[in-house]
């Protein structure tokens, strides 16, 4: 039985007094004991998001340096200082870096292995976007960025890791992909993890992000294949994040 987990992206949003007025916010809620929860400021805000959950949430980082360990490397952060800040998770390949910002799978793959070498735990994100989807090319996009993890590493690394299926045209659109279509992804992720390690697979957290808000979240979560949600405008409101972690409880 695969525990579900819920995570809101802040993205490049908040203050310090947002962020506090958020989190303090969020521990009003009262959030399924069966479901995971975590949230992933933006790096600026991981310390105060860390201290202000104090554990009742876990915490994540929007992205990692290709790099595990500090070093030279002006402007960014690495696995290691993220994991010594009280980090647990990190975000690999969001569409927003691969495509605002030119992130390749063998970045992504860079950054997956060097997150998993310290011991944070990856959250692959892939998806298609609108263009790719209208051409019939949906699983085939999102087949080969989950394949170039797996074929740089191996698939045991997902053993510790979560996929994110996040159709590009759904993000922040408020399109969100039908049950239905969301399903039919997710299958087949899992169905190619299946091919190479079955047990794997059926272990394998795959969460759904793009526009998921509180009066979708539990039609979508309640899918066979649908693990959580990874969500990112309605996590910026307490009480619609509150409501879509219980929409994944029991
Ligand atoms: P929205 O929920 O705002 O569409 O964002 C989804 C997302 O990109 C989460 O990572």
């Amino acid at each position: 039985m695969r525990r579900p987990m819920v995570a809101g992206n802040w993205k490049m949003h908040g203050t310090c007094a947002s962020v506090a007025e958020l989190i303090g916010g969020l521990k009003q809620q009262s959030l399924p004991a069966d479901v995971d929860v975590a949230v992933f400021p933006s790096a600026l805000h991981l310390a105060q998001a860390v201290s202000g959950f104090a554990g009742a949430v876990a915490v994540g980082a929007q992205n990692c340096a290709y790099e595990p360990q500090q070093g030279a490397l002006t402007g960014e952060v690495a696995a290691i200082q993220l994991l010594d800040a009280g980090c647990s998770l990190v975000l690999v390949g969001h569409s927003e870096r691969r495509l605002l910002l030119g992130e390749s799978d063998e970045l992504v793959v860079r950054k997956f292995a060097a997150a998993q070498s310290v011991g944070l735990t990856p959250v692959l994100c892939v998806g298609e976007t609108l263009a790719q989807r209208e051409a019939g090319e949906t699983l085939a996009v999102v087949a080969e960025q989950v394949a170039a993890v797996i074929e740089a590493l191996g698939v045991k690394v997902f053993a510790n890791a979560l996929v994110a299926y996040e159709p590009v045209w759904a993000i922040g659109t408020g399109l969100t992909a039908s049950p239905e279509q969301a399903q039919q992804v997710h299958e087949a992720i899992r169905a190619q993890f299946a091919r190479l390690d079955a047990s794997l697979a059926g272990e394998l957290r795959i969460l759904y992000g793009g526009s998921v808000k509180a009066a979708s979240a539990a039609e979508l979560f309640g899918m066979p294949d649908i693990d959580g949600g990874l969500v990112g405008g309605a996590s910026l409101n307490a009480d619609d994040f509150g409501a879509i972690c219980r929409a994944a409880g029991s």
